[in-house]
């Protein structure tokens, strides 16, 4: 089976009600990241460093998979797919995509501030301050912040490096090192950019830009691209 590889970014969950982070109307036009997503953001005030992933928690379980998450997961029955995503959210799973890697952590997911191998599914949206590990420690946001390591990036670029179609949904690709992944892409990889307001990275060879929404653009693409076994 041929193997295809999807970067996805908070883009492809805005048309199911979650605000991506760099747009007009973005989370971080509301927070600033120092304050909320950081190591330093928890020493300093864990009480709104909860609250900021409890309330992003609460909408999780209130929103739904889109049809770019169910496009992809569609893609499965025709080719080898793993989904790569900075995002925090359980859509591409909950649409039925079987392998997601997620870069930026798992936002259902807590872990203990003494062991970071302590993690755990969180029962229900809230995690309070006084919440803690079996070994007695806080339990805090099984999330990647700004200035920590992204444990998950060696397996991502082994992945990125096998893809021979690369499909890159819903991200500004600002923020590295996810960003970088690109460069692992294999020059002669078929490689797509689904983005409403794609920046230009026409350096990067074989990328076709389709500028809509991924609600739209996705379902299109997956269906081109199973045609294209048809033929
Ligand atoms: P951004 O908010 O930086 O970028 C979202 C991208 O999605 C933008 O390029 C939008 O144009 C695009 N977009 C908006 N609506 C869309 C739609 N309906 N269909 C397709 N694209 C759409 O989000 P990310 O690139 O995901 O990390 O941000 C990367 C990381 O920065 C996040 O994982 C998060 C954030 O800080 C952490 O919190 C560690």
């Amino acid at each position: 089976m041929k193997k295809i590889v999807v970067l996805s970014g908070a883009g492809v969950s805005a048309e199911s009600g979650l605000k991506t982070f760099r747009d007009n109307d973005g989370l971080w036009n509301n927070y600033r990241i120092e304050e909320v997503a950081t190591p330093e953001a928890w020493e300093d005030d864990m009480e709104l460093v909860l609250d900021f992933y409890n309330q992003r928690r609460k909408q999780l379980y209130e929103v739904e998979p889109n049809p770019a998450h169910f496009a992809l997961a569609r893609l499965e029955e025709k080719f080898d797919v793993d989904v790569i995503t900075q995002n925090v959210d359980d859509l591409h799973e909950r649409a039925g995509s079987k392998k997601v890697l997620h870069l930026h952590g798992e936002l259902k997911k807590v872990r203990s501030t003494r062991d970071p191998k302590l993690v755990y599914v969180l029962d229900g949206w809230e995690l309070k301050n006084g919440d803690t590990c079996e070994l007695g420690s806080q339990l805090r946001p099984h999330i990647v912040w700004f200035g920590e390591m992204v444990p998950n990036m060696l397996p991502a670029s082994e992945i990125a490096s096998l893809a021979e179609i690369f499909i890159v949904v819903g991200t500004s690709l600002q923020v590295y090192p996810a960003a970088g992944l690109l460069r692992y892409v294999r020059p002669e990889a078929e490689k797509y950019l689904i983005d409403p307001n794609a920046h230009d990275f026409s350096y990067i060879p074989n990328l076709k830009f389709i500028r809509d929404k991924a609600g739209v653009a996705v379902p299109i693409l997956v269906d081109n691209l199973m045609k294209t076994l048809d033929k």
